[in-house]
C-alpha cells in the first residue's frame, strides 16, 4: 500500500509517499481501509522530533514513522474477537492516542475496534475525517463530565463544568478545529457564546452560532468582554493570563494547549483552572456521531489534500488561520 512516512524530523518536506506492507490486525483489531485522514498539531508536532515538548518529557522516536491519528473509511477485515464491526461498516475514529501510533496517513490501517465508531451516515469521509481528535477534545473539555483521567502535564484531573442554558462561554482560537465545535457544542447546551478569532472567520463563527464575535487583531477581547462563566483557550501561549480578566469571580479557565497561570492570582480571582488531554474513544465518538447526522454539528473544511501531497497539507497547516479543518483525501 501507499503510506506517508519520515525518516527524520523536520518540515513538510520530509513527508515521502512511500510503498509500505499492509498492516495485520491483532486481536480487538479492524483492517480499515482509509478514505480520508484528518490532520492534527500533534501530527506536525511528531514531524517536527516533539520539539513542542520540554527536552526532559519528549519521547525517543524510532523512524520510520507515519503520522496521524484520525481516520474515516471502511472496514476490510476484523479479528475474531472484534464485535459490533463487520466488513464493508463505514467508520470514523481517533487512534491509540496519546501516543503516536495512529498510522493513518495510509491507504490501510490497523485500528483498535474501541477507538472507532460507525460513519455517521449523513456526512462524507472527508468531513467524518476532519471530526475525530478536534471533537472529542471539544467534548471532553465541555460535555463528558466523567473525564477522570489525569493530566499527564499537570498530573491534575478535570474539574468539569457543567455548560447550562444562560451561561456564557468564550471561545478563544474559535475558527480552529477545536474552536469551531467547542463553540458549536457550547450553544447546544444553551450558552451564550463569544468567539475571538481573526476577522476573517466571523461569517464562519455566526453561522455556527457565535452571538458575538471579538475580532482579535483590532480589540483585545478583555477590553470588551466580562463577567464570563467558562473560557476555553485553544491558542494559549506566554500571554494566556489576559484573558483572565474576562472570568466572573468563581469562573473556569479551560487551558487546550500549554498556558501559564500563577496559581496566587487565579485563586484571588477565584477563578479554577482546568485541562485534559484528549483520550480515544469510540463509545463517545458514536454517541457524538448522532449530532453531526442530524447536522446539529457541522465540520469546517479549511482544505483537503490527496495523500501524497500531504507536505502540502502540512504547510497549509503552518501558515495557520485554519477555519475548521484539513484533510487528506486517501481514495479518489
Ligand atoms: N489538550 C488536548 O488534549 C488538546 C487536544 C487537541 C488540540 N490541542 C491543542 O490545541 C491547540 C489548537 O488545536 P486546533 O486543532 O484547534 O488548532 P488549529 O486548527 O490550528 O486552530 C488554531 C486557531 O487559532 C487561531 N488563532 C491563532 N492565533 C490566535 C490568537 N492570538 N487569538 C485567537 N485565535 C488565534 C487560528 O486562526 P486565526 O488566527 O485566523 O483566528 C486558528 O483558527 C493546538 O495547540 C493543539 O496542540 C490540545
Amino acid at each position: 500500500m501507499k503510506a506517508i512516512q519520515f525518516h527524520r524530523a523536520g518540515g513538510p518536506e520530509v513527508l515521502r509517499y512511500e510503498e509500505v506492507p499492509v498492516p495485520g490486525i491483532g486481536p480487538g483489531e479492524v483492517l480499515v481501509r482509509v478514505h480520508a485522514a484528518g490532520i492534527n498539531p500533534p501530527d506536525w508536532y511528531l514531524r517536527e522530533g516533539m520539539k513542542v515538548m520540554p527536552a526532559e518529557m519528549r519521547p525517543t522516536l524510532e523512524f520510520p514513522l507515519i503520522p496521524g491519528t484520525d481516520l474515516s473509511g471502511v472496514v476490510e477485515a476484523v479479528a475474531p474477537d472484534v464485535l459490533g464491526f463487520a466488513p464493508g461498516d463505514e467508520v470514523f475514529g481517533m487512534l491509540r492516542f496519546p501516543g503516536f501510533d495512529g498510522r493513518t496517513y495510509a491507504e490501510y490501517v490497523a485500528a483498535p475496534a474501541s477507538d472507532l465508531a460507525h460513519k455517521p451516515a449523513g456526512i462524507g469521509h472527508v468531513q467524518a475525517a476532519g471530526a475525530p481528535m478536534a471533537l472529542l477534545t471539544a467534548w471532553q473539555y465541555l460535555i463528558d463530565l466523567g473525564h477522570d483521567v489525569p493530566s499527564p502535564f499537570t498530573g491534575q484531573v478535570h474539574q468539569p463544568v457543567p455548560i447550562t442554558p444562560g451561561m456564557t462561554v468564550l471561545v478563544n482560537g474559535a475558527a480552529g478545529g477545536v474552536g469551531h465545535f467547542a463553540v458549536q457544542l457550547a450553544k447546544w447546551k444553551g450558552a451564550h457564546v463569544i468567539a475571538v478569532a481573526s476577522g476573517r472567520h466571523e461569517q464562519f463563527l455566526r453561522e455556527l452560532g457565535a452571538d458575538e464575535f471579538v475580532d482579535y487583531t483590532k480589540t483585545r477581547a478583555a477590553d470588551v468582554a466580562g463577567g464570563v462563566d467558562v473560557v476555553i483557550d485553544t491558542v494559549g501561549g506566554p500571554d494566556s493570563a489576559r484573558l483572565l480578566t474576562v472570568l466572573r469571580r468563581g469562573g473556569t479557565m479551560l487551558p487546550v494547549f500549554f498556558a501559564p497561570y500563577d496559581p496566587q492570582e487565579t485563586a484571588r480571582r477565584g477563578i479554577a483552572v482546568s485541562n485534559i488531554q484528549v483520550r480515544s474513544n469510540g463509545p463517545q465518538l458514536a454517541e457524538i456521531g448522532r449530532l453531526l447526522d442530524e447536522g446539529k454539528l457541522l465540520v469546517g473544511v479549511d482544505s483537503t489534500y490527496p495523500l501524497a501531497e500531504a507536505g502540502s497539507a502540512h504547510a497549509r497547516a503552518a501558515r495557520g488561520h485554519i477555519q475548521g479543518k484539513i484533510v487528506l483525501r486517501v481514495t479518489p
